[in-house]
């Protein structure tokens, strides 16, 4: 059985506040979400910042990769501003600062490894190992599957790095469409679950995936009638970006 929310934030506070911010996760705790997914990448002097693009542009203004910014660069960015005004100032928080956070407020996490071009390894290795620090009590006390975060990634590499690092953090494999392989590959990394983009998604796969015992996890699913119907296929839990018309309690 599914151990974690089925209805999670994607990137925070999905539309309403800016992506991978800590403002987005209390937007997000406003609408009554105690679950969250958010991207982590990692800083040129290796420490995991909250970032979904692995170049400036988009929500940061600037140009280059995120790689050659050192974390006190990052963290004294601007992640807010491209939003709107009332998010100026808004910075780039550490993966460590949104575990803090989540952790204070009772949030489960949805922890994708985004690493930048070249950095699989080391990515899913530093984030694992980091998370394995920061949930050691838990880990230590058998505490229940939910007080852990899931990881996830469209990484292999980064999969299997982190799980050498911390085997005891559950892992969800990430794909757009389910390719062929797809057991062998969750079986490799011995991970729980498949993540699927929805779009792609059929109503036999996920009979069979879920037949499989595996869990199954869809994004990024806005529309509340294809919400109802991928639960209806047995889909255990899905990110949306509309926090305001899907919330935490949907079904
Ligand atoms: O983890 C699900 C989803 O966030 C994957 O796509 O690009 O929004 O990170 P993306
Ligand atoms: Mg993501």
């Amino acid at each position: 059985m599914w151990p974690y929310p089925g209805i999670i934030a994607h990137r925070g506070g999905g539309t309403l506040a800016p992506e991978n911010t800590l403002a987005a996760m209390r937007c997000g705790v406003q609408h009554g979400f105690r679950a969250v997914e958010f991207d982590v990448m990692l800083s040129a002097d290796n420490v995991p910042i909250l970032m979904h693009d692995p170049v400036f542009g988009r929500t940061i203004k600037g140009t280059g990769n995120v790689s050659d910014a050192t974390a006190g660069e990052l963290t004294r960015m601007d992640a807010g501003a491209w939003f709107g005004v009332q998010f100026a100032g808004e910075c780039v928080p550490t993966f460590e600062e949104a575990v803090h956070y989540c952790k204070k407020h009772h949030i489960w996490m949805n922890v994708e490894i985004k690493p930048a071009p070249g950095f699989d390894v080391q990515t899913g290795r530093v984030v694992a190992e980091i998370a394995r620090r920061l949930f050691a009590a838990e880990i230590a006390s058998g505490a229940p599957a939910a007080a852990l975060p899931l990881f996830s990634s469209f990484s292999f590499d980064a999969l299997a790095a982190a799980r050498d690092a911390a085997a005891e953090i559950p892992r969800g494999y990430l794909v757009d469409a389910i390719p062929a392989d797809w057991r062998q590959k969750l079986q490799a990394l011995d991970a729980i679950a498949l993540h699927t983009n929805h779009k792609k998604l059929s109503a036999d796969q996920a009979r069979e995936i879920k037949g499989q015992g595996f869990g199954l996890f869809c994004y990024t699913v806005n529309d509340p009638g294809r919400a109802r119907e991928i639960l209806s296929w047995g889909v255990d839990a899905f990110c949306t970006d509309r926090i305001d018309v899907i919330g935490p309690q949907f079904s």
